[in-house]
């Protein structure tokens, strides 16, 4: 289930987004990918997950090319993303918000629910259980039934996550989930993240947050202008001068 990123190349007319980048996220690891604001990062994920072709490049799972098939092709497959600006359904509840994700409502079409009314509600009951369940891994149970969008933000982010899992993914990218968080949530989520991964689900994760990625992250990928600029575990990138220098010429902290 080895995720597997080759020589990817993603223009945007005179823009290289990314460039030249090769890369792997080895199953149940959690593959950190770095850089300052607009090196490709969220570009990378986006071609992985299918909503851009790449202008060159491979990106293979499973030993199966992936890149250039459609979105939900790519889901089908086991990935499941999070989004760096939230993507709720505004006006659902959060149990719906989750709902939606396990295809609740493409399950079962209007001829099987007149001719099999018993079936679809046990379909419908078992559905909700796991997505209770789910929500309460994300302690956030108890908003089930209230609309998404009135929760707390931090709430809100744990909501995006549930979702994310609904689908029984094998991989999971995470675009930025500590953005917007306070210090103790960013401590859950580590904590979260962590328990994701050994409950085997792999995880692809871009962030800011350098805490949180160096306490976590089995390996890391440092992107500088569409560049792969570095790579290795946490403690070789954290102090490799040519990631400091990448980092400080753009005055932010490493
Ligand atoms: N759809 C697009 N059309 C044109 N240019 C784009 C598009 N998507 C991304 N870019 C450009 O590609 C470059 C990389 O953007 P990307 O969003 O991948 O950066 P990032 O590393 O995720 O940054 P940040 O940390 O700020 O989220 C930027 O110059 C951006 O403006
Ligand atoms: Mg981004």
């Amino acid at each position: 289930m080895s995720l597997e990123i080759e020589n990817l190349v993603m223009r945007f007319g005179g823009v290289v987004a990314v460039n030249d980048v090769s890369l792997n996220v080895k199953p149940g690891m959690i593959r950190g990918l770095i850089g300052p604001n607009g090196s490709g990062k969220t570009t990378i994920f986006n071609v992985v997950s299918g909503y851009y072709k790449p202008t060159s490049g491979k990106v293979s799972f499973d030993g199966k090319v992936i890149s250039g098939l459609p979105a939900h092709q790519i889901t089908a497959l086991g990935f499941a993303r999070t989004f760096q600006n939230m993507r709720l359904f505004k006006t659902m509840t959060v149990l719906d918000n989750v709902l939606v994700a396990m295809g609740h409502h493409c399950k079962t079409n209007l001829w099987q629910a007149m001719l099999n009314p018993v079936a679809v509600q046990r379909e419908d009951k078992m559905l909700t259980e796991k997505a209770l369940h789910l929500l309460s891994l994300f302690q956030i149970a108890d908003y089930a039934r209230e609309r998404a969008t009135s929760l707390p933000y931090g709430h809100q982010r744990r909501v995006e996550m549930a979702r994310a899992l609904a689908t029984d993914p094998k991989i999971v990218l995470f675009d930025e989930p500590a953005a917007g968080l306070n210090e103790k949530e960013t401590e859950w989520l580590s904590e979260t993240l962590l328990k994701i991964r050994d409950s085997g689900i792999t995880i692809f994760l871009v962030e800011h947050d350098m805490k949180l990625v160096m306490g976590i992250c089995d390996a890391v990928s440092v992107l500088d202008y569409g560049k792969k600029i570095a790579e290795g575990d946490t403690k070789t990138v954290s102090t490799d001068p040519v990631v400091i220098e990448a980092y400080l010429g753009k005055e932010e902290d490493l």
